[in-house]
């Protein structure tokens, strides 16, 4: 389900670049779909390629890098995927990178951080969506090169954080009901939330 989320928000590409693969189950998804027709796939550990490569033997046409961040090989694929880390990790590799394929981020927390920094590298954040998979919450997020500055709720809750949909509802409204219970202190992050739930009244 996770999977099938984050691959749905790709376009077709050419070349689909996946950084810390993993297992690269993603790219398996991304091939199955006729989502790409070439995949250059890395990781900063070795034994996760060796996993990458057992589940993409089907597609000989892939390229395995290990690697600390966006390989070489992948600076001119026409979209990167850079999904499951946390937000710092991401929004560090996407400031070392200064190509123009377009961006498909999936942050396993603080994806307010990625956001600022696509804003801050040349990118603007085109979708942008909280889901709800196997009980967690994720975001997930495609930019492409442009100029945009996000406002301060965007960059926290999402680019379409007024549209509130039901999985950034149940998110907020669980944490807004944690943030309660730290009085003073909380209030201002209770009062934006209180905010974005308000749009789904
Ligand atoms: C939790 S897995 C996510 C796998 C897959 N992308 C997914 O979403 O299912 C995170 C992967 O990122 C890799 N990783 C961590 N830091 C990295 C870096 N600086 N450069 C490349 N890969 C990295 C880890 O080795 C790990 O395999």
């Amino acid at each position: 389900m996770r999977f099938e989320k984050i691959i749905d928000k790709l376009p077709a590409c050419e070349v689909l670049a996946e950084v810390g693969c993993d297992h690269a189950k993603l790219t398996a998804l991304a091939y199955e779909t006729g989502k790409c027709g070439k995949a250059i796939v890395s990781d900063i550990s070795e034994k996760c390629l060796e996993k990458a490569k057992v589940t993409l033997s089907a597609y000989p046409q892939t390229v395995f890098c290990v690697c600390d961040g966006i390989p070489e090989a992948a600076y001119y694929a026409d979209a990167i995927m850079i999904c499951g880390m946390g937000g710092h990790l991401i929004a560090e590799i996407i400031a070392r990178y200064d190509g123009n394929a377009a961006l498909l981020l999936s942050p396993q927390s603080h994806a307010e951080i990625v956001r600022r920094k696509l804003n801050e590298c040349g990118y603007a954040v085109s979708e942008d969506e909280c889901f709800k998979a196997e009980g967690k919450f994720y975001d997930v997020i495609f930019a492409v090169r442009g100029k945009q500055a996000l406002t301060p709720m965007q960059a926290e809750f999402g680019v379409h954080w007024q549209d509130c949909n039901e999985a950034l509802y149940e998110k907020l409204s669980k944490r807004l009901a944690n943030l309660r219970k730290g009085g003073e202190r909380t209030r201002e992050e209770a009062e934006r939330i209180a905010k974005v739930l308000e749009c789904r009244k």
